[in-house]
């Protein structure tokens, strides 16, 4: 078969590659298509051709996989939150973990590791505790809306379509997050639209609207509503933040961040209080923790509690050992784990983290937590410190290849690493197998629908 750029040609799925892209492999040339699932027959239009690859896009689905399910959610076939929504849920486990047996033997060289069966999410729908929804001025249509003229196009309220961080599509209902959200979505859309100033729009920076997000406390029930605006407007948001609160008494926080700056991420230069806390506080296990708009918290809280317990069951502490947290952010995993050591030492790069985290500490009343804020790669040098145990939980890049090395030279006697992207695990494990055992990895499914997998790894020191 002859793979062009432009081309038109047609493939049968094989496989799900990392990154949750489909595999077809006509005459043994690998071609990745968006979209598809192994059993698909289909039409696909050749957009990139490489030496060794090509990629593509669906055109025309010929012959539908038998692993394709019926999906609630009429944006699965266009939004980018949830790509795999299309198959079934105990499909999604077993490619997320034959992904990452794959990154260990390709990557790590590791063949023989025992990876155990993912533990899944119970509720695979209404899990996430926070929901970003972007403003658009330009709303980008799903097929359906393109021949209905009643449809504004001129302003939208959701998600983006994958890999495009200027397409939204206007959503109101969203699957992954509890149903209180979709009517804060909804009733927030609706004063937003009625309030005569325009959405942000990235092109040239001007509007007013930036984005919404939606926080909620499994085990309090409350809700936080932070709206991101380009500018102050109290006049304007006051009330809304007083529509919100008088109607859904869930709701105990609305904030708004006032994001100036280009950057399309959804915090502000500044945060005002509109009505309520500037918090909501969540339970994990016995530890409460209190969570501003822009602090990290893990986004399936379920599946927070099974992680941290598993963290802890690796560490195996007996009340002795002293521990070090790396890339402790909000400094959950140190409070959890603080009971059963002697004491936890975290570190992490963001200073509000590193506040939130000792505010969090003093609120459980811990006493032998403490954190240091500061890139790892600097601080770790300086702590001269024993320890017994090292956590790991770095952000999807893995880690450093300096702090790789100190690592090696601390030689804690067990290190629990956690991990949200099995290629970079697998890279860095490569780096520590030649002083650890690998003992087994458990993946845990933090997020259901997508090729996203959290992996946790049991190394001991030979
Ligand atoms: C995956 S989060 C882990 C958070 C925490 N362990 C938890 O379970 O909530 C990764 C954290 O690493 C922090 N981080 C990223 N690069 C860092 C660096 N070079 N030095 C220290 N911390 C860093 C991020 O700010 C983020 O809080």
């Amino acid at each position: 078969m002859i793979i062009k750029k432009r081309k038109l040609v047609e493939l049968e799925i094989i496989d799900l590659a990392y990154g949750g892209m489909g595999l077809a492999k006509p005459d043994g040339f690998p071609v990745f298509v968006d979209k598809v699932f192994p059993g698909d027959k289909c039409v696909v239009k050749i957009t990139r051709k490489k030496k060794n690859y090509a990629k593509g896009v669906l055109v025309n689905l010929i012959e539908p996989s038998s692993l394709r399910n019926h999906s609630p959610c009429k944006y699965s076939n266009y939004c980018g939150g949830c790509k795999w929504q299309s198959i079934l849920y105990k499909t999604q486990l077993e490619y997320k973990k034959k992904h990452v047996i794959e990154c260990l033997d390709h990557i790590a060289d590791l063949q023989d590791i025992i990876v155990k069966d993912i533990i899944p999410c119970e509720n695979i729908h209404g899990f996430r505790n926070k929901m970003e929804f972007s403003c658009t001025n330009r709303r980008w249509l799903l097929s359906e809306e393109l021949e209905n003229s009643d449809i504004k196009k001129d302003f939208g309220l959701g998600l983006h379509v994958p890999g495009a961080f200027d397409k939204i599509i206007d959503i109101e209902k969203c699957y992954i997050q509890p149903e209180l959200g979709n009517k804060i979505l909804c009733d927030a859309k609706e004063y937003i639209k009625q309030s005569g100033l325009l959405a942000y729009c990235f092109k040239t920076h001007k509007g007013f609207w930036r984005f919404l997000v939606l926080k909620n406390s499994l085990a309090f029930n409350t809700w936080m509503v932070n709206i991101v605006t380009k500018n102050e407007n109290n006049e304007l948001l006051i009330p809304m933040a007083e529509m919100l609160i008088k109607k859904y008494k869930n709701i105990i926080s609305v904030v708004n961040n006032v994001s100036a700056g280009k950057s399309g991420v959804a915090i502000g230069e500044y945060e005002i209080l509109l009505s309520g806390n500037s918090f909501i506080k969540e339970k994990l296990g016995k530890y409460i923790f209190e969570i501003s708009a822009n602090s990290f918290f893990q986004t399936n809280t379920r599946q927070a509690e099974k992680l941290y317990s598993l963290v802890s069951h690796y560490a195996a502490l007996t009340g002795i050992e002293n521990v070090i947290d790396l890339y402790s952010g909000t400094g959950t995993i140190s409070i959890w784990l603080s009971q059963k050591a002697k004491k936890v030492i975290g570190i992490e790069l963001i200073e509000s983290a590193v506040q939130d985290a000792k505010r969090n500490a003093d609120i459980n009343n811990i006493k032998n937590c403490c954190f240091y804020s500061g890139d790892i790669k600097h601080v770790l040098p300086g702590l001269k410190k024993k320890c017994d145990v090292m956590i790991i939980d770095p952000p999807r890049a893995g880690m450093h290849k300096d702090v790789l090395s100190q690592i090696m030279s601390f030689s804690p006697q067990k290190i629990v690493y956690v991990s949200c992207n099995p290629a970079t695990l697998a890279r860095d494990i490569k780096v520590l197998k030649s002083k650890y055992k690998i003992l087994e990895i458990q993946p845990i499914d933090m997020f259901p629908h997508t090729f996203h997998i959290e992996s946790v790894a049991n190394l001991e020191i030979f």
